[in-house]
């Protein structure tokens, strides 16, 4: 009677472990990713081209000094024009006179602060900025990312030609997972082929939604070139309208970088701009010069109410539940069921918005408690709605709880 049990008792422990080691082969390293909005900086708005060892290390001190690490901003990203060429093997090559100790180097200090790197890249031949993509070397470079320590790619969509936009962001998803490090995965393409279709299928963990963002508050800007034309802050959000919901943890819709900070609009429209992104569960990529920030700005981008409505777990992006002419009204359900709202006033004066209980899912008899996140302060108690004046170009935000 014991042997039979015994070769039992071993095929079972023989049977479990294999099925286990298989099943842990199968899950992806990037399974876990991003399960709320990513938050940290980017070089591109304030810098475009001129990154170098120095900028980003100084950008990484001073996300810690500035209060943002604390703040939950964590990755610390290079946009385009890090890279030179590729060398005789077709490695890809960072700018040696910029970045003199190498993209290793600069990891690991970023990493000895407890913040995460950044890298960009092109699913093309070449980078928006003519540096040499990504095309034909995608498992090559994504082995280079790893061994320096990157946790985030961006992969832009210049010189592209004739490429299938979801084959290619799925052949360098494949990549960067064979590489066996966990790397989060944005997907810059600009909303032509309409990503939020597709991204999550192919394990992208943000997808932008609409063209490159401009440090103004309505009105479309130049490129530096002189050509036509980088959006306003108001187009890329209107643009988020109908999305909501193909956002959720590990996956998220990105309206781009942003420009809190960076001179072009006033502190009121930068709290709107910060207010709407967090609302929205949009990535928080601050794309200013961290090292001298006005107070006013710092105190935007470390609202920690505001930037907890962003992170909350049930990773839900806000819906537009209201609009009459300028007046908006933008709702959020959050996990302990209660709503984010947003006021947001578009027009030229002072107006009156109000929200509606049964706008955000709540009965009109319900009485609920409101929170101001910019006074930081509660406000009472309202049955049925809460209205409130908000300044031209301004929000007000609060959170309402049952
Ligand atoms: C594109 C992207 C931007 C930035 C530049 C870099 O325009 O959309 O976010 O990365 O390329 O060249």
């Amino acid at each position: 009677m014991k042997t039979p049990n015994l070769i039992c008792a071993i095929s079972f422990f023989v049977l479990t472990t294999v099925t286990g080691l298989i099943a842990q082969e199968s899950v992806s390293p990037s399974a876990n990713l991003a399960l709320t909005p990513p938050m940290g900086w980017n070089s591109w708005n304030k810098f475009a081209c001129n990154v170098s060892e120095d900028l980003i290390r100084g950008m990484a001190d001073a996300v810690v000094k500035s209060g943002m690490k604390d703040a939950g901003y964590v990755y610390v990203n290079i946009d385009d024009c890090w890279q030179v060429s590729r060398d005789a093997n077709g490695n890809i090559v960072a700018d040696p006179q910029r970045f003199p100790h190498g993209m290793k180097a600069l990891g690991d200090y970023i990493h000895s602060l407890g913040l995460k790197f950044g890298v960009y890249s092109d699913a093309g031949s070449k980078t928006c900025a003519g540096r040499p993509g990504g095309l034909g070397h995608e498992y090559q470079d994504a082995l280079q990312y790893a061994a320096w320590g990157v946790d985030y790619l961006k992969y832009d969509w210049c010189n592209t030609s004739t490429q299938d936009a979801k084959s290619s962001y799925a052949n360098m998803r494949a990549a960067l997972d064979a590489s066996g490090r966990p790397i989060v995965f944005s997907i810059c393409e600009w909303a032509t082929a309409k990503p939020w279709l597709w991204g999550q299928e192919i394990g992208g963990n943000l997808w932008r939604t609409t063209g490159d963002i401009s440090d103004s508050f309505e009105t479309p800007t130049k490129w530096p070139d002189g050509g036509c034309c980088l959006n306003s802050m108001l187009m890329n959000l209107d643009q988020q309208v109908g999305l909501d919901s193909y956002a959720g943890p590990g996956h998220w819709n990105d309206p781009d970088i942003l420009e809190v900070g960076n001179g072009g609009m006033t502190d009121t429209e930068y709290r709107s701009h910060f207010s709407l992104w967090a609302i929205l569960a949009a990535p928080l990529i601050a794309g200013n010069d961290l090292r001298d920030m006005r107070p006013e700005i710092r105190d935007i981008l470390t609202n920690k109410e505001v930037i907890a409505v962003g992170q909350d777990a049930l990773g839900r992006e806000s819906e537009r539940v209201a609009k009459k002419g300028d007046l908006g009204v933008w709702a959020k359900q959050q996990k302990d069921g209660s709503r984010a709202v947003v006021l947001f006033n578009r027009s030229k004066s002072e107006q009156e918005i109000s929200v509606n209980w049964e706008d955000i899912g709540y009965p009109s008899t319900l009485t609920a408690s409101v929170r101001d996140l910019w006074q930081h302060k509660d406000l009472g108690k309202f049955t049925g709605k809460f209205s409130a004046r908000v300044a031209s170009h301004g929000v007000v935000m609060v959170t309402v709880k049952p």
